[in-house]
């Protein structure tokens, strides 16, 4: 049978409640809080419920429900209050408390025992639920704990090793045909129309990850099929115009396929981030066959590319304040930038003698 605990400092209460619930339940008693901490600290296995008065002698209700809240017992048995007190205020500050209900004096048997019954099959039907709750998490971190070791392995196998040879080919192909262009550019126009290109190949891990939140598994497939940015080159220019200048050029390469362009040049993200992206389908030359690979390239002024470094590592950091106000100075910063890159530019104009 389960156990009750009524904690009373009255006799005559402590029986009544007792032959009120003695057929039911195993009813055990306390005199006061004191003695009810210490029989709640012993553990008291099989309590499926306190009823407990407020005003007692010594250590009152206030201070168990107290103790029970900070050590989390307040979760694992449902209290019930038995008191003469009516006060809303008192009933408020105890249900804030986590106690489940009352039982006003004077007692009558059946509500006793419906509201008792009550509650312990509620905080039962709640302690059912989250264990379900915690049995599901634990099921889930298990899958994509499988799933990560399965993406682990496949990283260090065969095929993985061969496609990230692909993408780091297709890199070299698209530094290639840049720099030509860029010898190009500066024999007809007696200057380089990029400052540097930064390439990087994405890890394993953050392939992974972008895979798990667009809902596909780790597979050579899944990589190929959804993502387009597993090789990346980053072009930095001087001017905007070369910007469009160089992209026009590469994308009319007539093996290159562009497969999508995304201008935040002439349509700035909200928070003031411009760049030309442009997703790439180009052909990397293998042993017995001719591949075609993506590649995301983007264009941005030096500029452009000072903000966007800074930019990222605010988004990355968590532990700042006053980040809206930031985010306001940067937005602002881009405006400014995207001023200084066009009188920059107005300015190589004037000084730009055409056919030197
Ligand atoms: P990702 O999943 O991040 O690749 O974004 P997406 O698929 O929506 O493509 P998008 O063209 O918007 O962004 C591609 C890449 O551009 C990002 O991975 C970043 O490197 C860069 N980028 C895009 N938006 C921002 C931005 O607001 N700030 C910074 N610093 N970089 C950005
Ligand atoms: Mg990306």
């Amino acid at each position: 049978m389960q156990k009750i605990l009524v904690v009373d400092d009255a006799e005559v209460n402590r029986e009544l409640l007792r032959n009120i619930l003695r057929n039911d339940y195993v009813v055990e008693m306390a005199e006061d809080g004191e003695k009810a901490l210490q029989i709640l600290r012993g553990g008291c296995p099989n309590l499926a419920a306190l009823l407990l008065d407020l005003h007692m002698p010594r250590v009152d209700g206030f201070a168990v429900i107290t103790e029970m809240k900070d050590k989390g017992w307040i979760n694992r048995v449902p209290v019930l209050i038995i008191s003469s007190e009516h006060a809303v205020e008192t009933e408020n500050k105890c249900l804030q408390m986590g106690v489940s209900d009352f039982i006003h004096k004077p007692f009558e048997a059946s509500v006793v025992r419906n509201r008792v019954k009550n509650a312990i099959e509620l905080f039962n039907y709640k302690r059912q639920l989250e264990q379900k709750v915690e049995e599901q998490a634990e099921t889930l971190k298990k899958q994509s704990l499988i799933i990560q070791m399965q993406a682990e392995r496949l990283s260090k196998a065969k095929p993985f090793n061969k496609l990230m040879m692909e993408y780091r080919s297709v890199i070299m192909e698209v530094e290639t045909k840049l720099k030509v262009l860029n010898a190009v550019f500066s024999e007809e126009y007696k200057r380089n129309p990029f400052e540097s290109i930064k390439s990087r190949l994405k890890t394993p891990d953050s392939i992974y990850k972008k895979l798990e939140k667009k809902g596909y598994s780790f597979t050579i497939e899944n990589i190929q099929d959804y993502i387009t940015d597993v090789a990346g080159v980053r072009v930095i220019c001087s001017f905007p115009d070369d910007i469009y200048r160089l992209a026009d050029l590469l994308t009319k390469q007539d093996d290159v396929i562009l497969l999508k362009k995304k201008d935040y040049i002439r349509e700035p993200k909200h928070n003031g981030y411009r760049s030309l992206h442009l997703i790439l389908s180009v052909p990397i030359f293998l042993a017995d066959e001719k591949k075609y690979v993506k590649v995301e390239v983007q264009f941005r002024t030096i500029a452009m590319d000072f903000w966007a470094s800074l930019e990222h590592k605010l988004k990355y950091k968590k532990d700042i304040d006053n980040t809206d106000e930031i985010e306001r100075q940067l937005k602002a910063c881009a405006d400014s930038i995207e001023e200084l890159d066009y009188q920059m530019q107005e300015i190589r104009d004037r000084i730009d003698i055409p056919g030197d």
